[in-house]
């Protein structure tokens, strides 16, 4: 198989949700179709249906197979498929926001009971950022929800994107009767716990489906259904593959209901492989030298050899075991040989990956996220991965003062590495870390005392709005505790403001004061 068609085959995506709106047992149908589990129920066994890390990777473990927070891949009809995972739950961290810029399009699940929530509102931004595709599904409804008029109208207005449904429900909960699949022109019915199964338009009006048909949840649905047809928006794949319009559909991960239509349907809309931004231009994936980037670096991930692995999404061309490549930072050659492993069905050593796959590679503490790697004559980096606004903000300091040293490496690799994001007082030399989510904390401390041997103490500051301020306008008399003046790790001003209310009011009270975002989502 050429070059071209192994990197157009590959589909590479993540799940984007609030916790709870179904992004596991949604998965979980996914490795049922690319047959990497056998049965439902594998995934989710337990009755609280929250897992922590250590959970998967048991399941991993008595299964052969990977379920981690990390990376999924199978073959699926004729695409290669590789889902990367967004931990949700306790474990949002700056990974999560990363893990989006190695994937092609997203899918965003929404719970039609709640519409759009918190988490899934700020992942979407990150994909709307980029402008990648997103297909959404709006899931539950096997269970009384909002109206779907009403959750596509929130979609639009909260989200700012055009929606399309790609199929249309009728009913909920207990009165639901399947969907109008409006692509394949079919009725898609729900039959309880048997499965689903489909009616040609042609055929609804046949003496055997008179008692669906007749049903009045089904005659409101197919006015309701003329007259989307008629007056909503026009689907357009160029609108898609911009990240203007999402597709939308509706269904059950649960029930399962409607999912293989909107897999198979996702599958072939999705996107291979994109070009991609360096300093020498834009790289194409079919390029036949290797290049990728890192955008995850995780420690201890086998506790036993404390060992770190660097996730690289393969951007252009073929990688294979054994290769020498460059650090495009410090132009030193790498041979990536033996240790690689490829996150994968397996976690077997890979032999060869595409524009598309992410391999994780052994990192005996080189890497930095945002490193690019490349093969052959090439000499560029792919453009640096966007920061992200810390919303928790914590004061830390070494519990041993004697640790000082160690304290100080510590602090200064990690904050490279892109753990964590570091602030300074403004003329005290306090250490402020801001970080995304409490996760990130954890594991700051968990490695400071692994790593570096330093126990550390954190005390909140709570959660802050950042802004930089130009040194011309620093007038020290404006700020306080509630709006701290720090500066940032190249020693410019920066104000975390309490929250919106004292951003309005110190806004009101000083227009002069340039206050500048220099974060690109918010
Ligand atoms: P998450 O990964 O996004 O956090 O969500 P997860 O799949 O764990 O689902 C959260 C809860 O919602 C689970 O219930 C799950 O069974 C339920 N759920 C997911 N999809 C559907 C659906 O289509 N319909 C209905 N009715 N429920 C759905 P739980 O009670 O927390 O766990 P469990 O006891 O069922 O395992």
């Amino acid at each position: 198989m050429s070059l071209h068609d192994e990197v157009t085959k590959r589909k590479t995506f993540a799940i984007i949700s609030h916790p709870d709106a179904g992004k596991t047992t949604l998965t979980e149908s996914l490795l049922l179709f690319g047959k990497l589990i056998r049965s439902a129920g594998t995934v989710k066994g337990k009755k609280s249906g929250k897992f922590a890390t250590s959970d998967w990777m048991e399941i991993e473990k008595q299964r052969g197979i990977s379920v981690t927070s990390s990376v999924m891949n199978f073959p699926y009809k004729d695409f290669q498929v590789n889902i990367l995972d967004t931990p949700g739950h306790e474990d949002f961290s700056e990974d999560t926001y990363r893990t989006l810029t190695a994937v092609d399009s997203v899918v965003m699940i929404i719970d039609a009971t709640k519409g759009i929530e918190a988490q899934t509102k700020k992942l979407f931004k990150v994909c709307r950022m980029r402008g990648i595709p997103i297909f959404t599904f709006i899931n539950k409804l096997d269970r009384e929800g909002r109206e779907p008029l009403e959750l596509l109208e929130e979609i639009e207005e909260v989200l700012d994107i055009e929606t399309y449904p790609m199929n249309w429900p009728v009913g909920m909960g207990k009165r639901f009767l399947g969907v109008f699949d409006r692509q394949g022109k079919q009725f898609i019915k729900y039959n309880g716990n048997e499965e689903e199964t489909t009616i040609p338009y042609d055929e609804l009006d046949n003496a055997e489906h008179e008692e669906l048909v007749s049903q009045a949840t089904y005659k409101a649905t197919e006015d309701e259904l003329s007259l989307l047809d008629e007056a909503g928006d026009e689907f357009s794949m160029k609108s898609v593959m911009s990240g203007e319009q999402t597709p939308v559909f509706f269904g059950s991960a649960l029930a399962p209901f409607g999912l293989q239509t909107f897999f198979d349907t996702f599958i072939t809309m999705a996107p291979s492989p994109a070009p991609r931004k360096s300093t020498e231009g834009i790289i194409q994936p079919d390029n036949p030298d290797f290049s990728g980037f890192i955008f995850k670096i995780q420690a201890n991930m086998n506790p036993a050899h404390r060992d770190r692995v660097a996730f690289l999404r393969v951007c252009s061309g073929k990688f294979e075991r054994g290769m020498t490549v460059k650090l495009a930072r410090s132009n030193k050659p790498i041979k990536l040989s033996q240790t690689q492993q490829f996150v994968a069905s397996s976690r077997d050593t890979v032999e060869e990956a595409y524009a598309g796959d992410i391999i994780g590679i052994y990192d005996p503490n080189i890497y930095r996220i945002g490193d690019t790697l490349i093969a052959g004559k090439s000499q560029f980096e792919y453009d640096e991965l966007p920061q992200f606004p810390p919303e928790l903000y914590k004061k830390v300091t070494a519990k041993n003062v004697m640790k000082s040293k160690q304290f100080r490496k510590g602090l200064e690799q990690l904050v490279q590495e892109g753990a964590i994001q570091l602030f300074k007082g403004h003329r005290s030399d306090s250490n402020i870390i801001g970080a995304v989510g409490e996760l990130q904390y954890e594991v700051f401390q968990h490695r400071m005392k692994n790593e570096y041997n330093t126990d550390v103490m954190l005390e909140s500051v709570g959660e802050r709005i950042p802004r930089w301020l130009k040194e011309e306008q620093l007038d020290e008399s404006l700020y306080d505790e509630r709006n701290l003046l720090v500066r940032d790790r190249e020693g410019n001003p920066i104000v975390l403001f309490k929250n919106e209310f004292s951003l309005q009011w110190f806004k009101d009270n000083n227009p002069k004061v340039e206050l500048i975002d220099l974060y690109e989502v918010n």
